[in-house]
């Protein structure tokens, strides 16, 4: 394997307005308060973190594609002391998959891991999600950290300590709920990030921005008009931005079975459609989708007015360049798909809707109980009317 870099660029290499985001410390409010160390340097911080943690070994986890590009870094970086044993999964959203979570798992004991060992999960949310999944599993759950390289794993992944694979024809059907011991969000790994794969992650923040509403929305709508948008001063504003906000929705409910589902605004039809797209809809672009016509549904179904509907559409259009899903992927597979998400209940599919943007639809919860759920009953009908519609406009 050729190394290429054994430094990270900074972030006056990658735009002519450099701006570094100093280095920030916070504690997760989720789950025993996890360290998150973000900005410019926080690679770096590994080196101490499992210091304190004193491992007998250290494992490290990534994919191919991401090694080549800062394998060399996170070498240099363990040195003799750490000696990493170095495990790479298969990248992509289609190898996040039993098989490769087994082959992992398999590695892992056969290379000598034992309950005193760290997993070190480099990469982007696939590498995290499936390394945090081993690592909750070997021997019912030994420390990991996340080090997350792209912009969506940083700002969106490390916050739900969801771990998990695909599985049986749906997204993240095996997981658990696991803890890193820290994150690390450094924002020098966007240097070599695709525009495409940018513009993918900034749609989760938007997500985020309408279902808190008020500033959130103005933030948002200001910095995606910003031109620079993609450039480093912007995308280090959006790290900050976007942690803030996940953590204000997640701390309301940090295992999202009541409130927190709101967070899988756009995800029924998203996760349907990323995962018939096999790997050619990114997980942002197909979210975009999913709020489209979710957002559709509720107008239709009389519960988002027109206005709020059209502040919604206006900040997504924002976000240029997203393709559409694939013209070979049909309503019928989408609604066939979506049946398999995880928000279902019953019978019925369930959606995040929006009576405005700041306020995710409620409904009375299940069995004349008096509590109140976010997930509302979405008949198919519904669905394969706006998803018709949607593709139409689209055609
Ligand atoms: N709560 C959660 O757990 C949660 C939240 C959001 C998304 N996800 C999951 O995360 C996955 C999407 O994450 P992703 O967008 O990071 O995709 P990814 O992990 O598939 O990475 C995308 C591609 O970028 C490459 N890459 C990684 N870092 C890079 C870098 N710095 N420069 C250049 N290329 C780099 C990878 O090798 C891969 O080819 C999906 O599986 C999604 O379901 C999970």
């Amino acid at each position: 394997m050729v190394y290429q870099k054994t430094t990270l660029p900074d972030a006056s290499s990658t735009t002519s307005a450099p701006a570094a985001l100093p280095l920030e410390n916070w504690s997760s409010p989720l789950n025993g308060g996890m360290p998150i160390h973000f900005g410019d340097g926080a690679a770096e911080e590994l080196v101490g973190i499992l210091r304190g943690l004193a491992p007998d070994r250290v494992f490290v986890v990534s994919d191919p594609h991401v090694f080549d590009l800062y394998g060399a870094f996170l070498v240099q970086l363990l040195g003799p002391s750490f000696a990493p044993e170095v495990v790479l999964i298969p990248e992509g959203e289609n190898e996040k998959k039993l098989a490769n979570l087994e082959a992992l798992c398999t590695e892992l004991f056969d290379r000598g891991a034992t309950r005193s060992s760290v997993v070190v999960n480099f990469g982007g949310g696939v590498v995290l999600n499936l390394g945090g999944l081993a690592a909750g599993l070997v021997y019912r759950g030994i420390r990991f950290v996340h080090v997350p390289t792209t912009l969506m794993a940083q700002s969106d992944v490390i916050v739900s300590n969801k771990q998990g694979i695909n599985f049986g024809g749906g997204k993240n059907r095996l997981g658990l709920f696991a803890t890193p011991v820290a994150a690390l969000c450094d924002p020098r790994f966007y240097a070599s990030e695709s525009k495409r794969q940018l513009r993918a992650a900034l749609v989760e923040y938007a997500k985020n921005a309408i279902l808190l509403g008020g500033a959130h929305y103005d933030n948002a709508f200001a910095a995606f008009r910003t031109p620079d948008i993609l450039g480093a001063e912007s995308l280090r504003k959006i790290l900050r931005y976007s942690l803030e906000q996940k953590f204000e929705i997640a701390k309301l409910d940090p295992t999202e079975r009541g409130y927190g589902l709101v967070l899988e605004y756009g995800h029924t039809v998203g996760h349907a459609a990323e995962y018939l797209s096999q790997g050619r809809l990114l997980h942002g672009e197909a979210v975009y989708h999913g709020m489209m016509v979710a957002g559709r549904i509720a107008n239709m179904m009389g519960i988002l007015p027109d206005a709020e509907y059209a502040k919604q559409r206006a900040l997504l259009a924002l976000i240029e360049h997203i393709p559409a899903i694939p013209a070979d992927i049909s309503v019928g597979q989408i609604l066939q798909s979506a049946q398999r998400d995880n928000k279902k209940r019953d019978k019925n599919l369930s959606f995040i809707l929006m009576d405005a943007v700041g306020k995710p639809h409620q409904v009375q919860g299940p069995r004349g109980s008096a509590a109140t759920s976010v997930l509302t009953p979405v008949p198919e009908e519904a669905l394969r009317a706006a998803l018709t519609e949607y593709r139409d406009a689209l055609l």
